[in-house]
């Protein structure tokens, strides 16, 4: 039977838009999944911790394949650095992530080298697991996974679909990608661990602190959706940006009268957000209103170092005390104090690119590097004092044109 006799009968059995979907999706799975064969990929990994002189290119990584049927395998055009991955890389929560990692491998085994850094990502499902139902192949999706996972700083990821959504339509790879971890821990840090929504925010009075990195700047945005009244502090030079994106109020961290300005504000705020970590915890704590359930959320949590210093055990329960006490000093004013974290979160995800696609949330990018240079990105996000995210972009990469040789040779 001849190829045009077959593709006369395809065509004279289906209606010519799944005809048409099919073939897309076919040419779209052939252009960017990994072709039969070829099982390697290149990925960013380090083998010890330290500086980005530590990472490594590693042109043959295993491209992972799918261990749950709610898997989908994800070609990653681009992902950010965060100020965790250089924390991270420097040896930053491996206590307590490589014990999550023994737990969920179910052995005491489970290697934290070679570490594969990256959180968030913006990319197209290559593969889907059988129990995959929103997803198909071609599709361009965003997300962020947990820091015990393997990374997103590599050609190929797993992702499963609890972790994802759609990408914002109105947003490139490049800005999709300065999102998903940073507007998660914001998300997670008002939602889930603040307890607020739209409705209880709306008219409120929310203190920022760290107004200028990635989850300062998105929560003041989505606050502001949200119709909260924002102070925010950053630095001299970020205020006109961060009155661009919408704060109310900006106070400047290094103006010499700027703890007297705080004091003046004492009993003002029905929520604070800090993202520095208690800089100037004495003076914060009074800024909240007393006795109307005001809350104190932080996202900076001694947990984590805790663990690596004292161990799992005693580092849990060194933090436990510690919450304990800051709620009681809080709790005597009718306060309430809250440490939040990261959740990943693909239905949040969905919400925010509606937010994004109708324009009440923008993207701040900082600077892009080709994939090569990923080691200069993070670099710059270990100096600090960041005005945007640093994203590493895969598709000006010799990643891509590697791959696309490879392919040729497997054909
Ligand atoms: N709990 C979690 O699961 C979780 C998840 C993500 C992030 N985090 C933590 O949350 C924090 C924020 O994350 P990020 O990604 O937004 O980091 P980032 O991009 O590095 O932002 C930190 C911000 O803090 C500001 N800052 C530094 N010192 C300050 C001061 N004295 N007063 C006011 N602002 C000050 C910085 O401004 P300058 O540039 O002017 O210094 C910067 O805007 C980080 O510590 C990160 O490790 C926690």
């Amino acid at each position: 039977m001849g190829t045009p006799y077959l593709v006369f009968l395809i065509k004279s059995m289906y209606p010519s838009h799944l005809w048409k979907r099919g073939v897309l999706q076919t040419c779209h799975f052939l252009h960017s999944s990994p072709r039969c064969g070829m099982k390697t990929m290149q990925a960013w990994q380090a083998f010890e911790h330290g500086g980005p002189e530590q990472l490594q290119l590693n042109p043959s990584a295993p491209i992972p394949t799918l261990k749950n049927n709610i898997d989908v395998l994800v070609k990653v055009h681009a992902a950010s650095v965060n100020p965790l991955d250089v924390r991270m890389l420097e040896g930053y929560g491996s206590a307590a992530f490589n014990f999550v990692r023994q737990l969920n491998s179910c052995s005491f085994n489970a290697e934290e080298f070679p570490l594969q850094l990256g959180r968030d990502f913006s990319g197209t499902v290559v593969h889907i697991g059988k129990s995959v139902q929103n997803y198909k192949i071609g599709d361009e999706i965003w997300g962020a996974l947990s820091p015990w996972q393997n990374g997103t700083h590599a050609e190929y990821i797993l992702a499963p679909i609890c972790y994802i959504s759609k990408k914002p339509k109105s947003l490139n790879h490049i800005e999709a990608s300065s999102f998903p971890y940073a507007a998660l821990t914001a998300w997670s840090a008002i939602k889930i661990f603040g307890g607020l929504c739209e409705k209880s925010v709306y008219g409120k009075r929310v203190l920022v602190i760290g107004a200028t990195g990635g989850v300062g700047r998105f929560a003041i945005q989505l606050l502001k959706t949200w119709g909260a009244d924002v102070t925010a502090i950053c630095a001299t030079d970020a205020i006109e940006s961060v009155q661009n994106i919408g704060a109310d109020i900006v106070l400047d961290y290094e103006d010499p009268e700027f703890k007297q300005n705080l004091r003046e504000l004492n009993g003002r705020f029905d929520v604070i957000l800090d993202n520095v970590g208690g800089e100037y915890p004495d003076l914060t704590i009074n800024l909240l209103k007393k006795w109307q359930n005001s809350r104190y959320i932080t996202v900076v949590s001694p947990l984590l170092k805790n663990s690596d210093d004292r161990g799992i055990v005693l580092g849990t329960l060194m933090s436990a005390v510690q919450a304990s006490f800051d709620t009681a000093m809080s709790v005597k004013d009718g306060r309430t104090f809250r440490w939040a974290y990261f959740v990943p979160n693909g239905c949040a995800l969905k919400s925010i690119a509606k937010l994004i696609d109708n324009k009440q949330i923008n993207p701040m990018v900082e600077a892009v590097y080709k994939f090569e240079e990923a080691p200069k990105a993070y670099e710059k996000v270990s100096k600090g004092h960041a005005r945007g995210k640093m994203i590493i972009d895969f598709t000006s990469s010799s990643a891509e044109s590697n791959e696309n040789k490879q392919e040729q040779q497997n054909v």
